[in-house]
C-alpha cells in the first residue's frame, strides 16, 4: 500500500475523490495524513468524517508560500507518518526547495487547465477570458516553478458559448476527480516511467477521453 499525504487549503473535493476511490479499492493506497494551512478548510471536515488523521499547520507570515521553519514542520510530520507520496489538492502555497528535496519526484499536483496553458490562479477564468474552445485538467509532478513539472495525465473539457466561470470550473472538477485518483493508482502500481519531461505509462487499460 502506497502511503500518501494530502495537502489541502480549500473545499477538498479532490481529496474526497481520492478518499472515495481508495474506499472503492480502485487505488492501492492509504492516506496517512492530511495537512492544511487553513483552519476553516472544508477539507478538514471531510477528513474528520472519514476518520483520517488531519492537522492544521499555520503557514506563517507569507501569503503565497510557507515560512522556512514551517516548511520543516510539514516535512517532519509527513516523514514521521511514513508518507511516500505527497498529493497537493488545492493547496494554495508554492513549495520551496526543502520540501521538494525531501520528497524529490514524489510530489504531485492537480491543476484546472491543460498545462502549460493557464498556470497560476483561477485558470478556468483565464481560459474563458482567452476564449479557448478546449481546456481541462492536468495532474503533474511538482518541481520548482509554478505548475511546471512533468505531466502525468490530462483530461480535456470543451468550453461552451454560455459558460460562466462557475459552470466551466464545475465541469473541469468532474474530470479532476477522475484523473487525480487514477494518477495516484498509476504511481502506486509503479507504472510511471519518467524520461526527461515525458512521463510514460506502462501497460494498457487507460481510457481517458474528453466527453
Ligand atoms: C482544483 O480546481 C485544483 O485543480 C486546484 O485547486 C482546486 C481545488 O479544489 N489546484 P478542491 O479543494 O479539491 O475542491
Amino acid at each position: 500500500m502506497l502511503k500518501i499525504g494530502v495537502l489541502a487549503s480549500g473545499k477538498g473535493t479532490n481529496l474526497q475523490a481520492i478518499i472515495d476511490a481508495i474506499r472503492r479499492k480502485e487505488v492501492p493506497a492509504e492516506i496517512g495524513i492530511v495537512l492544511s494551512d487553513n483552519p476553516d478548510a472544508y477539507a478538514l471536515e471531510r477528513v474528520k468524517k472519514a476518520g483520517i488523521r488531519a492537522l492544521y499547520l499555520p503557514a506563517g507570515r507569507f501569503k503565497t508560500y510557507l515560512e522556512e521553519r514551517i516548511e520543516k514542520n510539514y516535512i517532519n510530520v509527513l516523514k514521521k507518518e511514513g508518507v511516500e507520496l505527497v498529493c497537493l489538492a488545492g493547496f494554495m502555497r508554492v513549495l520551496k526547495r526543502d520540501l521538494l528535496n525531501a520528497f524529490a519526484g514524489r510530489i504531485i499536483n492537480i491543476h484546472p487547465a491543460l498545462l502549460p496553458s493557464f498556470p497560476g490562479l483561477e485558470s478556468w477564468k483565464q481560459a474563458l477570458n482567452y476564449g479557448v474552445k478546449f481546456t481541462g485538467a492536468t495532474v503533474h509532478f511538482v518541481e520548482e516553478g509554478i505548475d511546471s513539472g512533468p505531466i502525468i495525465l490530462q483530461a480535456v473539457v470543451p468550453t461552451k458559448p454560455d459558460d460562466t466561470p462557475e459552470t466551466l470550473h464545475r465541469r473541469i472538477q468532474e474530470k479532476e476527480h477522475i484523473i487525480y485518483p487514477l494518477a495516484i493508482k498509476l504511481i502506486a502500481e509503479n507504472r510511471l516511467r519518467i524520461e526527461g519531461r515525458r512521463v510514460n505509462i506502462e501497460g494498457s487499460g487507460l481510457n481517458i477521453c474528453c466527453e
